[in-house]
């Protein structure tokens, strides 16, 4: 099957990127939100970034108008999805709320269009389980920021049908992305890596073994990472870091629970740069 219409659900951070990097590529594309200020938020996100390109030679003035001209924002679930050939979920981290969204888009779309979830960690094979073709959904896995990140991981489902796999490879190529392909685990390969460093951060920071910027700092100098794992915890997001390691925990025992101090930010309302403050006050700068 060729893919030409792809439908992106969510216009946050990650919905946002895809669908600039599916538009980049040549594909037309639909991103749909829930409400007109999301879907505006998305739509300058994509104009931001590729005016920063534009600025640094990376891309032509033709190129950009192209890009913009082939995603289409809407808020109606059907005028978004219904003649796509996939549909790449990135709305909130809830199952309950995506098993929801694929049970409504499959009364949408046509039965050859394959569902792609953007999940940091939840079950392929749960969700993929309550729709009516287990054998067409896949775990796309995009990491932030999405036009710069490199990497895909692309996660089977327990019934993902290896032409459904081979589809997603050669999309995520084509996207120019690198790619993994992971077998379901929770959490997946990187995140079940990279969380355990950021979660273990906040205990390191809670028992005072050094003060935030320094724990940072050590990482960045000592270890070659751009960032340092409190900064980039502050990114990706508290709740959702939370949420990854909780989801961990649940199904891997207490190895992986979740850091007080973590817990206790989130409690506060501090989840990073999205709310302005996290470990970090971005008000202030
Ligand atoms: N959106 C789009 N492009 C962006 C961007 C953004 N938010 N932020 C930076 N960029 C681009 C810049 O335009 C620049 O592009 P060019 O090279 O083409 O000029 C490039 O990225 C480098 O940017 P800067 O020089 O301004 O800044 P930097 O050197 O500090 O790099 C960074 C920024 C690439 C984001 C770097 O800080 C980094 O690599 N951070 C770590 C990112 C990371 O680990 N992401 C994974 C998070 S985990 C995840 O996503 C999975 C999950 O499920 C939780």
């Amino acid at each position: 099957m060729e893919i030409k219409k792809i439908c992106v659900l969510g216009a946050g951070q990650m919905g946002s990127g895809i669908a600039q990097i599916c538009a980049e590529a040549g594909y037309e594309v639909t991103m749909r939100d829930v409400e007109q200020r999301f879907i505006d938020n998305g739509m300058n996100n994509i104009k931001k970034n590729l005016a920063r390109a534009l600025e640094k030679g990376k891309i032509t003035k033709e190129t950009m108008e192209a890009t913009l001209a082939r995603i289409k924002p809407v808020l109606d679930m059907k005028e978004a999805a219904a003649d796509a050939d996939v549909v790449v979920e990135a709305v909130l981290e809830v199952m309950e709320l995506k098993k929801q969204i694929f049970k409504e888009l499959e009364n949408i779309v046509l039965d050859h269009c394959l569902f792609f979830t953007n999940t940091s960690g939840l079950s392929i094979t749960e969700m993929a389980a309550a729709t009516n073709r287990p054998d067409r959904f896949i775990g796309t896995h995009f990491f932030s920021p999405v036009p710069v990140m490199k990497l895909l991981e692309i996660i089977k489902g327990y019934e993902t049908s290896d032409e459904t796999l081979e589809i997603a490879k050669t999309w995520g190529e084509k996207i120019g992305k690198e790619i993994i392909i992971v077998n379901e685990a929770p959490a997946f390969a990187v995140n079940r890596l990279l969380c355990v460093m950021l979660n273990e951060a906040f205990y390191a920071l809670a028992e005072g073994v050094a003060g935030a910027e320094d724990i940072d700092k050590g990482m960045r100098l000592g270890c070659n990472h751009p960032i340092g794992p409190l900064a980039l915890s502050d990114a990706v997001g508290l709740d959702t870091l939370l949420n990854i390691m909780e989801g961990l925990q649940r199904e891997l025992g207490d190895k992986y629970r979740p850091a007080p101090l973590l817990r206790k930010l989130v409690r506060a309302g501090r989840y990073g740069k999205k709310t302005g403050r996290g470990v970090y006050d971005y008000e202030k700068k």
